[in-house]
């Protein structure tokens, strides 16, 4: 009997001691799970906000870039249908549709945000959107005016037929937005369908305004700087004021590359209800099975 039971104490402790052991095993990978999921989301933290910081200093170098070129070279600015009002043409368009709209269209990934009742934030992205739809009017306003006093006609270009379908699609999308996600009456379900194409019309419509900038620069150019006038230079002379242009083009493109990478980094996406566990690190320990697979990205 005595024996037995002595069997029977020392398997049954065994056991318990072995049971510990995995269990403190356990609990240890956990803890380095969850330590690394908080490293891995302060250095994903870090990089949106050095990349951010990088975004907001193209934008605002654009935003120089342009009206510098235009009172340096052009002659600055006026609204009385002359050449000094199509100025305000590229100065509008960069600001507006490209600067404030590729703002707009991140705001939701800036993690300070994340905390924040999203209502708050869908005002500002809405507020900001309508600043930017005002300036591209107003801008589209500028070299109607100008083309209308020099009796220049209207839509002939491949710049204006791109630039003109970018600021319609603008507006819709605009308009649809506010009625889709800002109505009250507006049905969940529209919500879900209309959250999708928003987000890949908005892409679109920010690409097609980068290309309307380029080629609106280019076709500047090209009329300005013909080199039969004394004043100014054959575009192909490679004159200050072409240099500097060109430069705007790549300040605009390397803008736009940031806004595009930042739109496409899914680990800066904004979390929806429902969304957080696919983000935090998995309970489960680490096991030989499941190690290479699971990332707490
Ligand atoms: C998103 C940005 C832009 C959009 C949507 C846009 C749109 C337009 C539209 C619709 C026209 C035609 C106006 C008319 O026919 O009366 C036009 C003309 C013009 N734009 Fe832009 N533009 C943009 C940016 C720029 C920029 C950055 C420049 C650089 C200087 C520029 C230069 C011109 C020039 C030279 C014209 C007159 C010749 C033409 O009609 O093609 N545009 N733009």
């Amino acid at each position: 009997r005595a024996g037995s039971f002595n069997l029977c104490f020392s398997v049954t402790w065994g056991l318990a001691d072995k049971t510990f052991v995995r269990t403190e095993k356990e609990g240890k990978e956990q803890n380095k799970g969850k330590e690394q999921f908080h490293q891995n989301m302060i250095s994903s933290t870090v990089l949106f906000y050095g990349t951010y910081v990088l975004c907001l200093c193209l934008g605002l170098l654009c935003v120089v870039f342009v009206s510098y070129w235009n009172i340096e070279w052009r002659g600055g600015f006026a609204w009385d249908a002359s050449f000094l009002q199509f100025n305000w043409h590229p100065v509008l368009m960069v600001t507006g549709l490209v600067v404030l709209y590729g703002n707009a269209a991140i705001l939701y990934r800036i993690p300070f945000t994340w905390s924040q009742r999203k209502q708050h934030w869908k005002l500002v992205h809405a507020a900001l959107l309508l600043s930017s739809l005002i300036l591209s009017i107003l801008g589209l306003c500028a070299v109607f005016d100008f083309h209308t006093g020099y009796h220049i006609p209207n839509l002939y270009s491949l710049h204006s037929w791109v630039g003109i379908c970018t600021v319609v699609l603008f507006t819709a999308q605009w308009l649809l937005g506010l009625v889709g996600f800002l109505s009250p009456c507006s049905p969940l379900g529209f919500r879900k369908l209309l959250k999708p194409v928003h987000a890949w019309m908005g892409m679109a419509i920010f690409i097609l305004s980068l290309a309307s900038c380029l080629s609106g620069i280019n076709e500047k150019l090209l009329l300005a700087l013909n080199g039969n006038s004394n004043s100014t230079a054959a575009y192909s002379s490679h004159p200050a004021e072409a240099l500097f242009a060109n430069f705007l083009g790549v300040l605009i493109v390397a803008f736009g590359l940031v806004v595009l990478g930042i739109l496409s980094n899914q680990r800066w996406n904004r979390l929806e209800p429902g969304e957080e566990s696919s983000r935090k690190p998995s309970l489960k320990p680490q096991t030989a099975s499941n190690a290479g697979g699971s990332t707490s990205t």
